[in-house]
C-alpha cells in the first residue's frame, strides 16, 4: 500500500528536501559521476546532484512519489523500486540516501544492497534519523492512543532510529570502510498553525492507517494539546529531530 502523497509532500513537507542540502555538502557530486539517489521521493535532490553534472539514477519504493518525480524532471533517471530489491552490482562512484534508510526496518539487508551497487573505492553518503528521532512525538502518539483507544491492538512503529555506534557497526560488518559518523539535534520547524498535525497525517500514515477519520483527528487534537507547551514555540511548532550522517567507503 502506497501511503505517500506526492503532493501533500511537495506542498507541505519541502522542508525533507531543503533540509537535506547539508548531507549534499558531504556528497559533493563532481561531474561525470554515477550516483544512485535511494528514496528519491519526488526528485529535488536528484534534481541538484544532477545540475552538479553528475549521471543520476533515484529510486523509491512509493510508485506515487516516483511518477511525481518523473513529471517534474523528465530528463533523468527514475525507477520505482524497494531497496531490498535492488540488483545494481558495481554500477556508482556513489550512493546518496537522505531521509530514508530510518523507513529500512532490515539495515543489515539493505547495506548489502548498498555495497553492492557501488563500485570498489565507491561511497555512501546518507543522513536519516538517528537514536531518538522525534521521541516527543512518537511518545505522545503512543501514549494518546493508548488513552483514547485502550482496547485497540498495540501500535508497532515502522521506523528504525539507530545510534551511530550500531549504525557504523553494521557498515563495517557488510564491508564499508567508515570515514564519518556523526550524530545531531535539529530541531525543525513544521511549517503553520497546522504543522504538527500535517506531519502525523503525512509521515504516520501508515502507523495510524486502521484508525477511521474522526478517530484520527481525536487523536491529533490530544497529541496537540500534549505537545503544546514542548514544541511549540513563538507561533510555530519545532520537531524534535536528531540526525545521523555517515559517510563510508566500499574496499
Ligand atoms: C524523519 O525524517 O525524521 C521522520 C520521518 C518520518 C517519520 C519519522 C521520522
Amino acid at each position: 500500500m502506497d501511503f505517500w502523497s506526492s503532493a501533500l509532500y511537495d506542498e507541505r513537507h519541502r522542508f525533507v528536501s531543503n533540509l537535506g542540502e547539508g548531507v549534499m555538502h558531504l556528497l559533493s557530486p563532481k561531474e561525470g559521476e554515477r550516483i544512485l539517489d535511494v528514496g528519491c521521493g519526488t526528485g529535488d535532490l536528484a534534481n541538484e546532484i544532477a545540475k552538479m553534472g553528475a549521471n543520476i539514477t533515484g529510486v523509491d519504493r512509493s510508485a506515487n512519489m516516483i511518477q511525481e518525480a518523473q513529471n517534474k524532471y523528465p530528463n533523468l533517471h527514475f525507477q520505482i523500486m524497494d531497496v531490498y530489491d535492488m540488483e545494481f552490482h558495481n554500477e556508482f562512484d556513489a550512493v546518496f540516501s537522505n531521509a530514508t534508510l530510518h523507513w529500512v526496518t532490515q539495515p543489515e539487508l539493505a547495506l548489502e544492497k548498498l555495497y553492492q551497487s557501488l563500485h570498489s573505492d565507491g561511497r555512501l553518503v546518507a543522513e536519516f534519523g538517528g537514536k531518538d528521532n522525534v521521541l516527543y512525538i512518537r511518545q505522545a502518539i503512543q501514549d494518546s492512543y493508548h488513552q483514547l483507544f485502550p482496547t485497540y491492538d498495540q501500535l508497532e512503529e515502522p521506523w528504525y532510529f539507530p545510534s551511530i555506534g550500531e549504525y557504523a557497526s553494521l557498515m563495517e560488518e557488510v564491508g564499508f570502510k567508515v570515514s564519518y559518523a556523526r550524530y545531531f539535534a535539529r530541531p525543525t520547524p513544521l511549517d503553520g498553525e497546522e504543522g504538527l498535525k500535517n506531519w502525523i497525517i503525512m509521515f504516520a500514515a501508515g502507523l495510524l492507517a486502521h484508525l477511521n477519520k474522526t478517530e484520527t483527528n481525536q487523536l491529533v487534537n490530544h497529541v496537540e494539546h500534549k505537545l503544546k507547551p514542548l514544541l511549540y514555540k513563538d507561533q510555530q511548532w519545532l520537531a524534535d529531530y536528531c540526525r545521523i550522517q555517515v559517510i563510508g567507503y566500499k574496499k
